[in-house]
C-alpha cells in the first residue's frame, strides 16, 4: 500500500517536471518560430501569412505603425477577395484587452487607415447618418461597464470637429452605447439602461419584491433642442422572470443587478411605431408610438407568428441590428448572434432576412448569411445593405465579438472577407467591434489639423489624419541663408498619395546647382485630384546635415518639426 502510494508520487513527480519541460520547450519554440522562422517563411510563400495571421503568429491584433502619425492601425488581413468590394470606406469601433486606444476608425476597403482618433473613450456604433439634409459621422463615446455605457452621442461634420452633442434626458440617465439613430424628422432614438428596483419574486431563489435591475429604456430626443419626446421603459411591460438571460447572482444587491430585457437596436418605422430588439428575450417587437403598448412580437417566449421556416425564421437568439430592410415588403433584417455565454443555441451566427406577413400572421426565413470561418459572435454584430457604384445590392456584415467585417451578394454569397484580429483569438474577444458599416460615399477635409510631415532614416514622412480629398503631395524645400531676407519655396519632389503615409526620399536635399546649401526648410503641399492645394503641412527644419561625398548629395542628420506652417525666422536663422 505504502509502495504503491510512494510510485504513484514518484510518477507523478515525474511526469509533472517532464510536463513542464515539455510546455516551457513548446513555448520556445514557438517563440522561436515567431521570431525567425515566420517572417522567412512568409517571405518565400506569400500565401502562408493570411492563415499565419489567423493563428496569431502576428499577435492576436497586429498593427501597423507610422512615422508621421503617432496612433497604430489594425494591420488587417483579406481572407477572401472579389474586385466589387474594393470601393467605400469602413467605419469600425475597435475596442478590447488588445486594444491600445479604443476610439473610431475609418479604413478603406483594404483595410488601410483613412481616420482613428484618442480624443474620446470608448467609442461604438460609428456611422454616417443624415440630419436635416446633411451627412455627419455619428458614434458613442463614454465609459464601457460590462454590456452597458455611460456617455453622449458625438455628430461630426466633414471637418471632424463636433458640431452636436446629443445626450439622454433625465436625473442620472446617460446614453447608453448599443443605439443612436437619427429620424427624417430630425430626431434621434437612443438606449439607457438605468439601473432601478422591480420585483423579482417571479424569478425565485428568494429574490426580492425589490429586487435591482437594470431597465431598458428608450427615448426619442429632438436633436436641436435637446427636449424628450417619447420613452419607453421595458420593466413597464415585461417581467424580469421570462428572460432567456441567467445570472444566478443578479438582482439580489444594487452592485449586481439583473440586465433582463436588454435593448439593443430601434428603428422608427413610417407608422410612427418603434421597431426595438431585445437581446434577452430572443425577440423583435414593436412599440405603438403613441400608447407604448407592444403591438407584435417575432421570436421568443411571446412568438406570434407562424413560421413557413421550420423554426428558422424565429428562433434567433441573442440577436442585434434589428431593421426594416424593405418595410413594405416586411422584409427585416438582423444579426443572429447564437451564443450568449453560457448559452450556446446555435453553431455559428448569421446575418438574417425575414419576411413578416402581417396578415396571415407568418414568418420566413428568406436569406441567411454566414462568416467563411463559421464564426459564432458571443455579442454585437451588424448587417446593413449596401448599394455598390454600379449599383449592385450587396450586404455588408459586422461580426461584432469576433473580429471580423464581410461583403455578401443578397443571395448570400461570401465575396469579400476581412479580419481585424487573429481569428483564433475569436473565442477570447481579445478585439471587437460593435458594428461594422460601409460607406460608398466619405469627404472628409479636417479642420483642426494639418497634414503632418515627419523625417526618419533619410526620408520624409506625411499624411493627414482623415483627409480623403488628397491625390498627390507636393514636397517643398526653400534654402534660407541668414543674410538673406526671403527664401523661395522649390518643388522638389511629387508623388501620388499611396495609402494612408505616403514618404519621400531625401537622397538629395540641396538645391540643383553643384555645391548648393542643402534645403533648410521642407514642407509638403496636400493637392486634389485637379491639383489645387488643399493644405501645407507642418515644416521640418533642417538642423544639421553631411555632405555625402560619393553620392554628391546631402544626407539630413538632424532635424525639428515645427507646429505651424509658417516660418518663424528670427528664432531659427541661428542655427546655421
Ligand atoms: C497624438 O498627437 C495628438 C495631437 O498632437 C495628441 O493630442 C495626442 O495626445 C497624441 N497621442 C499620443 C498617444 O501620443
Ligand atoms: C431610473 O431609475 C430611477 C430609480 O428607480 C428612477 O427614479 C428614474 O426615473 C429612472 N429613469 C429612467 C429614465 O427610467
Amino acid at each position: 500500500m505504502t509502495n504503491m502510494l510512494l510510485l504513484d508520487r514518484r510518477r507523478i513527480f515525474w511526469i509533472t517536471i517532464i510536463s513542464g519541460i515539455a510546455i516551457a520547450g513548446f513555448i520556445l519554440l514557438l517563440f522561436i518560430l515567431q521570431l525567425l522562422l515566420v517572417p522567412v517563411l512568409v517571405y518565400i510563400f506569400p500565401g502562408l501569412e493570411a492563415p499565419f495571421y489567423d493563428l496569431a503568429l502576428f499577435g492576436a491584433y497586429r498593427t501597423q505603425d507610422y512615422v508621421s502619425f503617432n496612433l497604430t492601425s489594425p494591420q488587417t488581413s483579406t481572407v477572401r477577395w472579389d474586385d466589387s468590394c474594393d470601393q467605400g470606406y469602413i467605419f469600425l469601433d475597435p475596442s478590447g484587452p488588445a486594444v491600445g486606444h479604443r476610439g473610431p476608425l475609418i479604413v478603406d476597403a483594404q483595410g488601410g487607415l483613412i481616420w482613428t482618433s484618442d480624443q474620446f473613450q470608448t467609442t461604438t456604433n460609428l456611422k454616417v447618418q443624415t440630419y436635416r439634409g446633411k451627412e455627419f459621422m455619428t458614434f458613442w463615446s463614454g465609459q464601457k461597464a460590462k454590456t452597458m455605457g455611460t456617455g453622449s452621442y458625438y455628430m461630426m461634420d466633414d471637418t471632424y470637429r463636433v458640431v452636436h452633442k446629443v445626450d439622454a434626458v433625465g436625473d442620472g440617465a446617460h446614453g447608453d452605447l448599443h443605439e443612436f439613430k437619427i429620424t427624417s424628422e430630425g430626431t434621434a432614438l437612443l438606449t439607457v439602461y438605468n439601473k432601478t428596483q422591480a420585483d423579482l419574486t417571479g424569478m425565485g431563489w428568494f429574490r426580492s419584491d425589490h429586487g435591482w435591475i437594470v431597465d431598458s429604456v428608450f427615448q426619442e430626443v429632438d436633436i436641436a433642442t435637446g427636449a424628450l419626446l417619447f420613452q419607453w421603459k421595458a420593466s413597464d411591460h415585461f417581467s424580469a422572470a421570462d428572460s432567456y438571460m441567467t445570472n444566478p447572482f443578479g438582482g439580489y444587491t444594487e452592485g449586481i443587478p439583473f440586465d433582463f430585457f436588454h435593448i439593443n437596436s430601434i428603428e422608427k418605422d413610417r407608422n410612427g411605431n418603434y421597431l426595438i430588439s431585445s437581446r434577452h428575450f430572443h425577440s423583435v417587437m414593436t412599440i405603438d408610438g403613441q400608447t407604448g403598448e407592444v403591438l407584435w412580437q417575432l421570436g421568443g417566449r411571446s412568438d406570434e407568428f407562424e413560421d413557413l421556416s421550420d423554426g428558422k425564421a424565429s428562433d434567433f437568439s441573442w440577436q442585434h441590428d434589428a431593421r426594416w430592410l424593405d418595410e413594405e415588403e416586411g422584409i427585416l433584417s438582423l444579426f443572429d448572434n447564437g451564443y450568449a455565454w453560457p448559452h450556446y443555441n446555435a453553431p455559428y451566427s448569421q446575418g438574417l432576412f425575414i419576411k413578416i406577413d402581417f396578415e396571415a400572421q407568418t414568418a420566413e426565413l428568406t436569406q441567411s448569411f454566414v462568416s467563411s470561418g463559421h464564426a459564432l459572435s458571443s455579442s454585437q454584430g451588424s448587417v446593413q445593405p449596401v448599394l455598390t457604384e454600379e449599383g449592385e445590392e450587396h450586404v455588408f456584415i459586422g461580426w461584432g465579438s469576433s473580429a471580423a467585417f464581410g461583403e455578401f451578394t443578397m443571395e448570400g454569397e461570401l465575396l469579400c472577407e476581412t479580419h481585424f484580429a487573429a481569428s483564433s483569438s475569436f473565442w477570447w474577444e481579445r478585439v471587437k467591434s460593435y458594428r461594422a458599416f460601409k460607406m460608398l460615399y466619405w469627404s472628409g477635409t479636417p479642420a483642426l489639423w494639418d497634414p503632418s510631415a515627419a523625417i526618419s532614416d533619410g526620408k520624409l514622412y506625411v499624411s493627414w489624419n482623415g483627409a480623403t480629398e488628397v491625390a498627390y503631395w507636393e514636397l517643398h524645400g526653400t534654402v534660407i541663408v541668414p543674410e538673406q531676407e526671403q527664401g523661395q519655396w522649390q518643388d522638389v519632389d511629387v508623388a501620388e498619395k499611396d495609402g494612408f503615409e505616403t514618404s519621400f526620399s531625401l537622397q538629395t536635399v540641396s538645391g540643383e546647382e553643384e555645391g548648393a546649401r542643402p534645403y533648410t526648410y521642407f514642407r509638403v503641399a496636400a493637392l486634389d485630384a485637379e491639383r489645387n492645394l488643399i493644405r501645407y503641412s507642418n515644416i521640418i527644419i533642417t538642423i544639421a546635415a553631411l555632405w555625402h561625398y560619393r553620392k554628391r548629395s546631402w544626407k539630413i542628420v538632424d532635424w525639428r518639426q515645427m507646429a505651424q506652417n509658417t516660418i518663424d525666422r528670427t528664432k531659427y536663422q541661428k542655427l546655421w
